[in-house]
């Protein structure tokens, strides 16, 4: 597979920390401090398909596309307004596509998820270019009066365009089940035969230390996996594409790599943590902003709710 295009939208309400102390128990510093994150992006008139076919536009556009040319759409999601259908479904109409869609839920470690299916179908189908979508509202998932989660989340559309190539020197996708250290529940519809209880968590439960814990352990066995399965050192990777999550996380990664801070470009300061947004978001702005030089291996790397991890080395042609 290759990359050969990008892109991304954010919503346009900037929230920044002290805007946050308004109506929450902390403060800039310590948000800062613990996650290195000053402001995010919030939906707040916008809809996340819009976001997402915006984003899908900028990538097809990149990539010197129409959407005719699209010949299958992979949507990372997690929630959206709509419980059906799947939001690559809206997102075809929305662009013009024709092609056939399918809706992925690997929660923050979705992009990397959709490369690897995205690879397995570009090798074995007569597919040309695949578009990746990742659109996420995460925030709309938060209870906004726990401080320890509502602080770290944004939301945001990243999205690629793949086609046929041999960038991808290596990737590997693993899920552990750890429901307990981050998950939401929801009461469904009742009907007149449910006996059972069920509960509504009323936005995400999470313990932040296990998943820190779990987010640092699982990506360095990635990272070191994906490495000798490309037959490369740590030293050969230009840059480390890692998903926006938390400064500590990365500052962890990076110590376990030994390589230095200039090779982990980062916007988690800007915008949060966006889930599977992260990556490809990252990439958009890194490629719009000339950060990117042809013949350079990146190294990416996911951890989510599940626990879904993943991690994937690639050259960048564009
Ligand atoms: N402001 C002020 N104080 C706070 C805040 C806040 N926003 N949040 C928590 N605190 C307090 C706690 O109540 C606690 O107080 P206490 O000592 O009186 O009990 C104290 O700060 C320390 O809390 P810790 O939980 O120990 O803080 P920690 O250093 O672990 O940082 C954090 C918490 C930022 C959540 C960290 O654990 C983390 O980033 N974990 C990973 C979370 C993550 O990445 N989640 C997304 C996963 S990806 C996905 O799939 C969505």
């Amino acid at each position: 597979m290759r990359i050969i295009g990008t892109g991304s939208a954010r919503p346009s309400k900037v929230v920044t920390n002290s805007m946050l102390e308004n109506f929450l128990d902390t403060s800039d510093e310590w948000i800062v401090t613990r996650t290195g994150i000053h402001e995010r992006r919030v939906i707040s008139s916008e809809n996340l398909e819009d976001l997402a076919a915006t984003a899908a536009r900028n990538a097809m556009e990149n990539a010197g596309i129409t959407a005719e040319q699209v010949d299958f759409i992979i949507c990372s999601n997690v929630v959206n307004e709509y419980v059906t259908p799947g939001l690559g479904c809206i997102i075809q109409g929305m662009i013009g596509a024709t092609c056939p869609t399918m809706d992925i839920n690997c929660a923050c470690t979705g992009f990397i998820y959709a490369l690897d299916v995205a690879e397995a179908y570009l090798a074995s189908k007569d597919l040309k270019n695949i578009l990746i979508v990742c659109a996420e509202e995460p925030a709309r998932m938060m209870n906004w009066h726990d401080r320890s989660s509502c602080i770290l989340f944004g939301d945001a559309a990243g999205a690629v365009v793949v086609t046929k190539g041999d960038d991808l020197k290596a990737i590997r996708v693993s899920t552990h089940c750890k429901v307990e250290a981050l998950y939401q529940k929801r009461k469904l519809q009742p009907t007149p035969f449910i006996t059972k209880e069920e509960v509504d968590t009323e936005g995400v439960v999470m313990n932040g230390q296990d998943v820190f814990k779990l987010a640092v352990s699982s990506s360095i066995k990635d990272i070191d996996k994906v490495l000798t399965m490309a037959g490369m050192s740590a030293d050969d990777i230009d840059l480390y594409v890692l998903h926006q999550a938390n400064v500590r996380i990365i500052e962890s990664i990076r110590h376990f790599v030994n390589q230095d801070k200039s090779k982990f470009p980062f916007n988690l300061d800007r915008y949060g943590n966006t889930s599977s947004a992260s990556i490809p978001a990252l990439l958009d702005d890194l490629s719009r902003d000339n950060k990117l030089k042809t013949g350079e291996m990146l190294l990416l790397s996911a951890f989510g709710a599940g626990f879904t991890t993943g991690a994937c080395i690639l050259r960048w042609s564009k």
